[in-house]
Parts: C-alpha cells; sequence; structure tokens
C-alpha cells in the first residue's frame, strides 16, 4: 500500500485542531503505506486523551513520534536520517521524548535503543494502545519497548482524528497483518498475523466519517480480499472450514456492499488486492453498486511464472492474465494498477522481457515499480542469493518505468472528449484559478473553479491531458450530490 499519499506527503507533521487544555506537543511523521498514516491517526487519537496536541514545529515539540517502513533497505535509510535531524534538534531542547513506531519499530525492536542513542521509546505496530504507560515510563526517566504484536487487536473501537484528506477522502482500515509469507516481503514480520475487523466498527465508522461531511473512504489492508469476519481471532482458531460457514460470516465482497449499500453517496475504495485472493464475487459488488470506484490496484510484481513461483505468489502469468480478462469482461471501464519488482534473484532477461510483455497486455493505468531489496529474515534472503547485479536491476526499472509512462499516457488519452464525474479534493498544486480532483479510476483531474467547492461531485469535460493528469472543464454539479 505504499503509494497514492498525495494527501499527507511522506514525513511531513500530521496536525489536528488543538484541544482545549491539553498542554503537551506532539510532533508525529509518517513514512511507507497508507496503513501507516491510518495508525498515526489511531495514535494521535490515543495521545489527544493524554493530554498532547499536534504541532508541526519540531522545535518545540515534547513528544516526537515517527511512524517507520522497513519495506525496503532505502526506506529504513530516510529515517535513519531522520533521527539525525531529530538528535540535532534535541540539543536545543533536550527534554524532547522521541519514540519510534511501526515496521521498523517492529523488525529491530530494543535493538534500536542500542543502535540510536536518541531513541527513547520502541512501538510496534500492535502495541499503540500501550502508549499512555509507555510514555510513562519515559517520563519517569526510563526506556520504553513494547513490540508485541496480537492475533487480535484491530484498534477496531478507536475513532482515529483524521490527519488529512482535507476532510473529502479517509482511510478505514479492515484488515492489519498479513499471512500470504511473498517470499521478499518483510510486512509479515512486522505487522504480524492477519485479523480482520468487525464489520459493524467498520460501519460505524464510515456513518461518522459521511456525518462530518467526507465524500470518499478507501478501505485499507495488506490483501483486502481475505478479509473474513466470523467473530474475531484467526482463521486457524477455528478448526474447519465448516466452523467457519456456521459462524454468521462476512468475507470481503458482503463487506464492500455492505458499505456501499449504507452510504450510496460516498464513493468506496480499497487497497491493496491480491491477485490469488481476489474472487469473482468482489468484481461483482464493483459492477453491481456504482459508488464502489472502478479501479483495481492489483500487483503483479512480475510476468514470469518462475519467478512468481519463487516469490511464492501462488498464481502464474496465465492466471493472472486470465483474471484481468474478467475484470473486464464484469467492469469494461475498470482502471488498473500494479507493483512490480525488478532483479529478483535468478531473473533472467527473459524473465524481464515476459514482465514487459504482461504489462504490454494490460496496459496499466499506473504502476509503483521498485529494485529488489533484500530483507533481513525473509524466506528470499534466507534461501536465495541477491544475485542480479545493482547496475542491472536498475536498467531493467528504467525499461519498466519508460513502458509504464506510455501506457500511462495511452490511459489518460482515452479519457480525451469525454465527461467524467470528478471529486473534488483540494486546490490545484500548479495553479490557485483550478480545483483538483480525481475520477473513479483514480486519474487527477484539474478544471477552472467557477462556483464549486472541495467535496463537490462535478462532471468535467476533458479537453486535454499531460501523461498523468487529465485537464477539462466543468459542465455541472453530478446528480451523486
Ligand atoms: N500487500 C501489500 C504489499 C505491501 S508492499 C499492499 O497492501 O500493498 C508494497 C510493494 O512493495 C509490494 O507490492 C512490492 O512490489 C514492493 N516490495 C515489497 N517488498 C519488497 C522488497 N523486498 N524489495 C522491493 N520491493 C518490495
Ligand atoms: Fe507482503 Fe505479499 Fe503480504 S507483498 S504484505 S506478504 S501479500
Amino acid at each position: 500500500m505504499e503509494k497514492i499519499i498525495d494527501e499527507n506527503k511522506q514525513g511531513e507533521a500530521l496536525i489536528l485542531k488543538a484541544k482545549k487544555g491539553n498542554e503537551r506537543k506532539l510532533f508525529i511523521e509518517s513514512y511507507g503505506c497508507q496503513m501507516n498514516f491510518s495508525d498515526s491517526e489511531i495514535v494521535a487519537s490515543i495521545l489527544t486523551k493524554e493530554g498532547f496536541n499536534t504541532t508541526n514545529l519540531l522545535e518545540e515539540a515534547d513528544l516526537v513520534l515517527v511512524n517507520t517502513c522497513s519495506i525496503r533497505d532505502k526506506a529504513e535509510q530516510t529515517i535513519r536520517k531522520r533521527l539525525e535531524k531529530y538528535n540535532a534538534v534535541k540539543k536545543i531542547n533536550p527534554s524532547m521524548k522521541v519514540g519510534v513506531l511501526g515496521c521498523m519499530a517492529e523488525r529491530l525492536k530494543s535493538k534500536f535503543l542500542d543502535e540510536e542513542k536518541i531513541v527513547d521509546l520502541v512501538v510496534g505496530p500492535d502495541a499503540y494502545k500501550d502508549l499512555p504507560n509507555l510514555i510513562k515510563e519515559v517520563d519517569e526517566g526510563r526506556d520504553a519497548v513494547n513490540v508485541i504484536l496480537s492475533k487480535d487487536e484491530t484498534y477496531g473501537d478507536i475513532s482515529p482524528v483524521r490527519l488529512g484528506g482535507y476532510g473529502v477522502t479517509a482511510f478505514v482500515s479492515i484488515t492489519r497483518g498479513c499471512d500470504n509469507m511473498c517470499t521478499f516481503c518483510v510486512v509479515p514480520f512486522t505487522r504480524g498475523r492477519e485479523r480482520s475487523r468487525d464489520p459493524q466498527s467498520i460501519l460505524k465508522e464510515v456513518n461518522e466519517l459521511h456525518e462530518k461531511g467526507y465524500k470518499e473512504v478507501t478501505l485499507l489492508g495488506q490483501n483486502v480480499d481475505s478479509y473474513l469476519w466470523y467473530g474475531g481471532g484467526l482463521k486457524k482458531d477455528f478448526k474447519n472450514a465448516s466452523d467457519i460457514q456456521k459462524a454468521t460470516s462476512v468475507n470481503f465482497a458482503q463487506l464492500l456492499s455492505m458499505v456501499a449499500e449504507e452510504q450510496p453517496k460516498m464513493r468506496l475504495r480499497f487497497s491493496t488486492s491480491n491477485p490469488q485472493d481476489m474472487t469473482e464475487d468482489v468484481l461483482h459488488a464493483m459492477a453491481k453498486y456504482p459508488n464502489i470506484c472502478n479501479y483495481i490496484h492489483l500487483p503483479v510484481q512480475s510476468g514470469s511464472s518462475r519467478i512468481l513461483d519463487l516469490m511464492n505468489r501462488q498464481h502464474t502469468r496465465e492466471e493472472y492474465m486470465q483474471l484481468i480478462d474478467r475484470i473486464w469482461e464484469i467492469i469494461p471501464d475498470c482502471a488498473i494498477s500494479q507493483d512490480i519488482i525488478t532483479g529478483f534473484p535468478t531473473e533472467t532477461e527473459e524473465d524481464h522481457q515476459d514482465t514487459m510483455s504482461l504489462m504490454d497486455y494490460v496496459k496499466y493505468s499506473f504502476g509503483f515499480m521498485f529494485v529488489y531489496s533484500e530483507r533481513p529474515g525473509t524466506l528470499a534472503a534466507r534461501k536465495i542469493e541477491d544475485d542480479i547485479p545493482m547496475e542491472v536491476k536498475k536498467r531493467r526499472l528504467t525499461e519498466i518505468v519508460d513502458l509504464q509512462q506510455k501506457h500511462s499516457a495511452y490511459r489518460t488519452k482515452e479519457f480525451l472528449g469525454k465527461t467524467v464525474e470528478v471529486l473534488i479534493e483540494k486546490e490545484s498544486k500548479k495553479s490557485d484559478q483550478h480545483w483538483s480532483g480525481r475520477t473513479q479510476q483514480n486519474t487527477v483531474a484539474v478544471f477552472p473553479k467557477e462556483h464549486y467547492k472541495p467535496g463537490d461531485f462535478v462532471l468535467v469535460k476533458i479537453n486535454d491531458c499531460t501523461s498523468a493528469t487529465l485537464i477539462g472543464e466543468a459542465e455541472g454539479i453530478s446528480e451523486n450530490n
């Protein structure tokens, strides 16, 4: 889910309205995936009750929290650099305390306290409810660590405070953890076993967002298609499949339908889908409810069946292509985006060409592409030598990025001359005379402001485009408002 975080730039302090009487100042920033941003909203909610208000001035903070990402080595290096910066500020403000949250906290645990002297607090993704106790420890001069992973924590009972999204769009987490064990991925180790959140608490959160004027929610999970609620806890606690059936279970397609029906005027998105777990029921729900956006982020990682097998992706190139065909049979105008890794161990030129030809087949609307980064403790790190030289990984990355740009431009041009519904999110970065919003397909569209305002669904005639942005003119308000 490490993507499309345009509403809160990586590492920008997250700010919310000050609560009267709260005197301590919290500086909280997030790196990495959407789930981290969503988790920071939960953390801010917990700490507001503990007497903290947020600040965007590092220098005046009593407590600095950084929500970290371990997905690639580079992500961890970025955090280390941030810690150096905090260290410099601590010299001016010695009473400032520093806490590390998220995946790096979980991966490095108390080792963090030895490696980074500046850190006072280390808290893993399932331990945020313990923050009030941990902060007390730190106040009394002791280092504090809680990296216990849970089998049932979903934070379903905490109402996150909203730190981003301009009051128009919001994330709602529906699962935590991942059981898929892709061989390259650190997430199952840092975020633990997969758990699904009670559908009633999800509906309650969506309804609250609606009351506050939000117009779009994105249901979040590492692997949303495996969402399954049957009373809580891990799936393995049920002895067999029929036990799960017997319980009044809710799967992802059912959850999507419930949310879509509950708030028919709100747009609904979800991320991330895993090809092996996506069922046709989900596609039918998307086709049935007009408020479920016709857009699927469907990471493929590689177009070579041999590499997919080494990655433990549980599907072949052909099965992925069949799924793409079904998506377009059921939802003809569905946009699809990808994640791809180049230079996975043993990847040959032929495997790389397979990835490029698969891209040509799908012509993805967007993509998030990375060079393979070996992560300590993963199966790939333990079993397969990281044998592709960096210059080869990078050259292959450049080739797929260039190809994706061509495909993105092709997909963007498909909108020319059409009228599409755009949900206004904010002022365009390039012009204060224009609004910026997104189509159902998640393409950014800009158009002259006229009398419209953020949160309006507007019908926009597309006259022009760049490779990633649609440019148009409003034709009127959509009946969806
Ligand atoms: N299922 C998750 C995936 C999280 S990681 C989700 O919700 O999106 C996001 C992407 O990072 C993956 O799809 C993969 O393309 C990339 N990635 C993960 N581990 C990686 C690694 N070790 N090296 C390079 N890229 C990696
Ligand atoms: Fe990672 Fe694969 Fe899960 S990419 S988050 S192990 S679906």
